[in-house]
């Protein structure tokens, strides 16, 4: 008999505080004009909790939707690329966040992709029989380092974070179609500097993030793999763009959007958007959205998703989902976030006034007798 992996469970957990596009012309040089019709966005959220708490908020909940007692977990991926620290890794923090005492914990970093990879590779382990149950989350907690002094990155993403509970089944539920793959001639367009191990310390301070995004180049290599994988995949799984109920993308900006569904030919009513509320939350977009087109009853039994994503790699994906007959949780965690006591602009202020105090763009800024002192320790 075939095993599939059904996702019985989803939950999300926005922070409350909300960043519009005018708090962000009090600091920097732009409009709520100029960011509304470049990419949609009117609004993002900014999170005054860890990335591990929004990601075991998500994960109680989404336990509780599948009525999954967390002692059953067989695994928890982590997807994305916010970590309070390397080691011990953040999916560890999670685990002792549930009490799933059994769970194997992993982090898993494709970028804006990571979620969507750690379905790929949980439903890989569930159908080999390696594992039975397996909660996926896709967090980003991008304000905490974020250059909120260059305005070509700094308009563009939030905070969020959202999990999935993957089953054993003999039905034929879960992901049933998957395209990944990786552009990485391009993987110099899209880099955040200052993580890592790399010896750069002479012009940038670990820590102190410098973003090289060349936003066109990515524009134009989002779109046409994000259409090519979605092609494939149905392709490959025998369906046609007109077999597709919803499409559930990355949510990188709503023109690449827009150009990726025309492309696949899907109409645009087809298409889940929360761009437009909660910006570009990295690896956390794609399961939001799913979370939300289920709060909003726009999955109905038995549904085929198309879920196209895009990342820093530059990584790429395509998957397409059956899901199953339930649409409703079996039951909601009484979990929550502790209250936020800030406004967005005060906590984004808060982290503005930690980085460089002249408001310089940071490339090659520092000394190089400060540069020693900073390898030195
Ligand atoms: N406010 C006002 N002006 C701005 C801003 C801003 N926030 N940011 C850039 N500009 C200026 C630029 O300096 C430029 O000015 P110039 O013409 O005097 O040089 C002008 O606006 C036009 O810039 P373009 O790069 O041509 O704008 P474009 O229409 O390409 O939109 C954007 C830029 C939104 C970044 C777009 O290219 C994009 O969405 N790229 C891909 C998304 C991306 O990089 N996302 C990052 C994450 S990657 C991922 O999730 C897949």
């Amino acid at each position: 008999m075939t095993t599939y992996a059904a996702i019985t469970g989803w939950g999300k957990c926005m922070p409350p505080a909300v960043l519009t596009n005018d708090d962000l012309s009090t600091f920097l040089d732009t409009t709520d004009e100029w960011i509304r019709t470049r990419t949609g966005m009117r609004e993002r959220r900014v999170s005054h909790v860890s990335a591990i708490e929004l990601s075991a908020v998500a994960s109680a909940r989404a336990l509780a939707c599948a009525g999954v007692d967390p002692a059953e977990v067989d695994l928890i991926i982590y997807g994305g690329v916010s970590n309070d620290e390397l080691v011990p890794n953040s999916a560890s923090g999670v685990q002792v966040a549930l009490g799933a005492t059994r769970a194997a914990a992993m982090d898993l970093n494709t970028a804006c992709t990571s979620f969507c990879y750690g379905l790929a590779t949980a439903t890989a382990m569930i159908r080999t029989g390696a594992i039975r149950t397996a909660v996926v989350i896709g967090v980003e907690l991008i304000s905490r380092y974020l250059d909120w002094s260059n305005r070509n990155v700094a308009v563009l993403f939030g905070d969020g974070a959202a999990a999935v509970v993957l089953q054993a089944t003999d039905r034929e539920e879960g992901m049933i179609g998957s395209v990944l793959g990786c552009d990485a001639e391009g993987r110099e367009t899209l880099r955040v500097r200052g993580f890592g191990c790399t010896y750069s310390g002479r012009d940038v301070t670990f820590g102190d993030t410098i973003w090289d995004f060349d936003g066109q180049a990515i524009f134009k290599r989002a779109v046409s793999a994000m259409a090519a994988a979605s092609q494939r995949v149905l392709e490959q799984a025998g369906y046609r763009p007109e077999d597709v109920d919803l499409v559930v993308p990355h949510q990188a900006n709503l023109r690449i959007i827009e150009a990726v569904a025309k492309y696949a030919g899907i109409p645009m009513e087809k298409v889940m958007l929360t761009v437009q509320k909660y910006a570009n939350m990295s690896a956390a977009t794609v399961p939001v959205a799913l979370a939300e087109a289920l709060e909003e009853g726009r999955v109905r039994p038995g549904a085929l998703l198309l879920m196209p994503a895009f990342g820093g790699g530059l990584t790429y994906n395509s998957l397409l989902v059956r899901w199953g007959q339930r649409v409703t949780p079996l039951g909601e965690s009484a979990r929550e976030l502790p209250p936020c006591r800030e406004s967005a602009l005060e906590l984004v202020n808060r982290v503005r006034a930690t980085q460089d105090p002249h408001g310089r763009s940071r490339a090659g800024l520092m000394a190089p007798e400060f540069a020693e002192a900073v390898l030195r320790q």
